[in-house]
């Protein structure tokens, strides 16, 4: 019998501005496009939040006293672009004492503790204020406070926790959302702590290994549901850049066998003269011509994402439908 399968696509990156979150959004509106649901998980805490990119609306779930409601099945109704900001400058000078204001982030369902219970991931979830877009987005929070709380998990010895409830998070979201088919993730730039951990995790699901105490028993159950390992590692062709990537695929390739490197926003760089940089000035264990690497050129209408903040898939971002792996290649 074969089960359900839900591909996980993860987006990671040595720096920061590479183009994680462009292409995080490229794919997951590409796939929906496909007529799959797609839940895009903005998993960067370090501020740059998908809340202040796109043009997002919040879910309605709060409680009478603006407390989030953890249990409240999906209403289906979301704030228009005006309340969704009124709520978020109410949350900003909320007293520490109210805990989990709305409108929900993805920082408020890692820190909630009940993630294993009956916690409605869906109705959590928002929606971009163009309804054409399908996507569901669970941004993560852009407030001060609240990524003073997030950097403690990511970076000390708590990340390994909290990649274990984004293990309890995906369970949920696989149950509680029947359509569900992909997940994207948009990992925090640096390949150590939670990122590092969240490919760890990945390697497990195309091994089909068992993971550790704590964790959901997925190797168990993959009669019902198989995880699906779709990393991807974006580089610029700065040349620290590329070593950087290229250090990382020769030290991960083993077990993460899926990885995929993006060079992002060529320009004028050839890979020749790449290459040939690399020999000259490092000793990375490995050459480019050994890398699964795939070229995205500089894409002019992309590059204003973060400034008309709709995405709209034109033909160069559909152009991309290959290198995302969103049909499959060859
Ligand atoms: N292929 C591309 N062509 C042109 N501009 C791009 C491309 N990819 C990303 N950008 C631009 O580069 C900037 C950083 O991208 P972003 O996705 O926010 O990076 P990250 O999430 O890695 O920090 C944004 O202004 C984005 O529009
Ligand atoms: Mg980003």
């Amino acid at each position: 019998m074969t089960g359900r399968t839900i591909a996980l696509h993860v987006f990671a990156s040595a720096k920061g501005g590479v183009g994680k979150s462009t292409l995080a959004i490229a794919c997951a509106k590409l796939l929906s496009e496909e007529g799959r649901t797609c839940v895009l998980l903005d998993a960067d805490f370090t501020g740059t939040s998908l809340a202040d990119g796109l043009l997002l609306c919040a879910p309605l779930v709060a409680s009478a006293d603006g407390a989030l409601d953890f249990y409240a099945p999906p209403t289906q109704r979301f704030l228009s672009r005006e309340e969704t900001i009124r709520l978020r400058m109410r949350r900003k000078d909320a007293t520490l004492e109210e805990q989990f204001p709305a409108p929900p982030f993805l920082n408020d369902i890692f820190l909630h503790g009940d993630l294993k219970q009956e916690c409605q991931i869906e109705a959590l979830c928002w929606r971009h204020e163009d309804r054409d877009d399908r996507v569901l987005y669970l941004p993560s929070s852009p407030l001060g406070k609240d990524i003073g709380i997030a950097l403690g998990w990511l970076f000390r010895d708590q990340a390994f926790t909290w990649l274990q409830r984004l293990t309890w998070l995906l369970e949920g979201m696989a149950s509680q959302q029947a359509a569900l088919t992909d997940v994207v993730i948009d990992l925090p730039p640096g390949l150590h702590g939670f990122a590092h951990e969240v490919l760890v995790l990945l390697s497990y699901i195309s091994s089909g290994r068992e993971m550790p105490t704590g964790f959901p028993a997925w190797h168990e159950q993959r009669d019902k549901l198989v995880w699906e390992a779709r990393p991807f590692l974006i580089t610029t062709p700065d040349r620290n850049d590329v070593i950087l990537a290229l250090e990382y695929y020769a030290r991960h390739r083993k077990d993460l066998s899926e990885l995929r490197v993006l060079l992002n926003r060529n320009v004028t760089t050839s890979i020749e003269q790449l290459r040939t940089d690399i020999r000259a000035y490092t000793e990375v264990e490995i050459g480019l011509d050994q890398v699964p690497l795939t070229v995205i050129g500089f894409l002019s209408p992309l590059s204003k994402v973060f400034q008309d903040r709709t995405l709209r898939l034109n033909p160069e971002v559909r152009a991309l439908k290959k290198q995302l792996r969103v049909t499959e290649e060859g």
